[in-house]
């Protein structure tokens, strides 16, 4: 299927003809959206094409441990959608677009039956239905679990299906631009990593589901994929970002040893019982939150970060979290992959503490999209992490897979309605000759003075002190001042060490998704530069009161003449208004 190769003597990519990928709807992501948009489009009898950067069944998905929220009442019959409703707007800090969580709330419960259908497993209670723990700031029992690797289990049905229905799937395609024409989408330009081809898709929809963007900052549970490629790409083909300055720190990750810095410590432990506490062997969250250790995570966060700065925390930076008095055949029936990732550290967690500390997890802010999940682009859709608005300034725990399963379901439905019948819009020879430039720059490898890897070092230390879970308004002018600086000094001398090697040579798409990650580092800072208030996990210390009075509002970017601008917008509290 070639398609462009740049000659021998790598004298630049041209384009001399190509042969593009055809198909009718184009999804950017293999995790738990990006699947089960596939599996809905693929019923409306359209060709389908899932391009994913890993290889299928890698998305950060896989990872996610502790559960999917669905209020079943089973745990509790007094559970039911409104208060799940409630629950994630509370949570939220009230920037949710309500009508979007809405839908997360109401369709939650049918989405995890189509898993059990696709063929996952979830864990159940001794009346055969489906199990549900504690999470925080839950009114009630309601997330459903695979023991702590229920991401694990979801994508593998979720990949099962996708092949049963012989959806094609293209592993390891870095998606480096979308083609719009008319303002609908026409295609994408990509790299072949194994190969080092350059590919061009026609398409006549394409959906958005390339996760969280956790790799901005120094310490974060994200993996190496969470680089915000689809939120790059959404803004550049003319769509929105909402939301930007919401990113949500889990309060509990591994500290020690470095190695396993930043490694999930799912908020499981602490929905089956485990208790926080400081060095000096205080419960420290009874003077944060009634809801003590099941606080929302935003509150968990700052009172660990808190201790530590305080003095009240371990030699390396954490507290502990305690899950002694639970039985230990609950531990390892219940928490299974927490019991074996401590003890490859050398702790037995159903004997000694672990030690923890937060680290960057949830992106909230992302493309903006109506309740179809459509953005300004006509044909382009957005679901899972790339979608913002769901889950305002705060996510819930839970609530992301979950989202995964609806939004992912809704945008292949729609995108397959949509490119129905339709013919495909022209790619721009020129637009993708500009990209292929961009490209090249890159991949020469001449004199360049920095790697993508030197650069992301520089731009993690700089978000992580700037942008992290205490901020102000000097650190984040000082952050985008570094942002700037790291855009016009290091970016533009960015280069590969190895150009020669094109077959697997992962530092080019590195290198473009390093581009990625300062472009979005940016917008996050002028986001909460503008946002001269806390909510959720945007915390001020020279601003720390929420103030709903004038910030009940959403800050909306695009791009408008290459130059990037914001509008403000106001929650539509649709259903639900904060106590006055
Ligand atoms: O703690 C966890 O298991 C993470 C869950 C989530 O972010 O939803």
């Amino acid at each position: 299927m070639l398609v462009i190769r740049s000659p021998e003597n790598w004298s630049g990519w041209i384009v001399v003809s190509y042969e593009a990928v055809e198909t009718d709807v184009l999804i950017v992501g293999a995790g738990g959206a990006g699947l089960r948009a596939a599996i809905e489009a693929s019923r409306y009898n359209v060709d389908v094409t899932i391009a994913g950067k890993e290889m299928l069944g890698k998305a950060h998905t896989v990872m996610a441990e502790g559960g999917y929220n669905a209020a079943l009442g089973n745990a509790d019959p007094r559970d039911n959608y409104e208060s799940h409703f409630r629950d994630t707007i509370e949570g939220g800090a009230w920037l949710n677009d309500q009508d979007l969580a809405e839908i997360l709330v109401k369709e939650a419960p049918d989405r995890i039956f189509d898993l059990e259908e696709f063929g996952a497993v979830f864990d159940r209670t001794p009346d055969g239905k489906l199990a549900q723990r504690m999470f925080g700031k839950q009114s009630y029992p309601r997330t459903c679990y695979v023991s702590d690797y229920t991401g694990h289990e979801m994508v593998s049905a979720l990949v099962d299906e996708v092949r049963r229905r012989g959806i094609k799937f293209m592993q390891e395609i870095f998606i480096s631009k979308l083609l719009v024409n008319n303002g609908t989408m026409a295609g994408a330009v990509a790299i072949d990593v194994k190969s080092g081809d350059i590919l061009v898709f026609r398409t006549k929809a394409a959906i958005l589901a390339t996760g969280g963007a956790g790799r901005m900052y120094e310490v974060t549970t994200n993996p190496a994929s969470a680089t915000g490629d689809g939120r790059i790409l959404a803004i550049d083909a003319g769509a929105e970002l909402t939301d930007m300055e919401m990113f949500q720190f889990h309060p509990t990750a591994m500290v020690w040893p470095p190695s396993c810095k930043g490694i999930l410590v799912t908020e499981g432990v602490r929905g089956e019982g485990g208790m926080l506490f400081n060095v000096k062997g205080e419960r420290f969250m009874e003077k944060y939150h009634k809801l003590l250790d099941l606080a929302p995570r935003d509150v968990i966060s700052r009172s660990i970060a808190t201790e530590v700065l305080e003095g009240r925390g371990t030699t390396h930076g954490g507290v502990f979290l305690k899950v002694s008095h639970i039985p230990a055949e609950i531990i390892k029936d219940r928490l299974k992959t927490m019991h074996r990732q401590f003890s490859l550290a050398g702790v037995d967690i159903s004997k000694e503490p672990m030690e923890v500390a937060p680290a960057a997890h949830y992106y909230m802010g992302g493309v903006r999209t109506d309740v179809r999940c459509e953005t300004k682009v006509k044909g382009l859709y957005a679901a899972g992490e790339e979608q913002g608005g769901v889950h305002g300034a705060n996510r819930l725990g839970g609530n992301s897979i979950a989202a995964t399963q609806v939004f992912g379901k809704i945008a292949g439905e729609r995108a397959a309605s949509f490119a129905k019948g339709r013919t495909k819009e022209q790619v721009n020879k020129d637009e993708i000759e500009l990209e292929l430039k961009r490209i090249d720059k890159i991949s020469r490898g001449e004199k360049y003075e920095f790697l993508p890897s030197q650069i992301r070092v520089e731009l993690n230390r700089v978000t992580w002190e700037n942008a992290g879970i205490f901020r102000t308004g000097d650190g984040l002018a000082k952050g985008l001042n570094d942002v700037e600086r790291i855009d016009s000094k290091m970016l533009p001398k960015m280069g590969i060490s190895d150009a020669g090697t094109r077959q697997y040579n992962k530092e080019l798409a590195e290198a473009l998704e390093t581009i990625n990650l300062v472009r979005v580092a940016e917008i996050l800072l002028r986001a909460s530069i503008l946002r001269k208030e806390s909510r959720g996990a945007h915390h001020r210390l020279d601003t720390p009161k929420t103030d709903n009075e004038n910030w009940l509002t959403h800050i909306v970017w695009h791009i408008e003449d290459k130059v990037l601008k914001h509008r403000f917008e106001p929650v539509a509290l649709t259903k639900l208004k904060p106590p006055s």
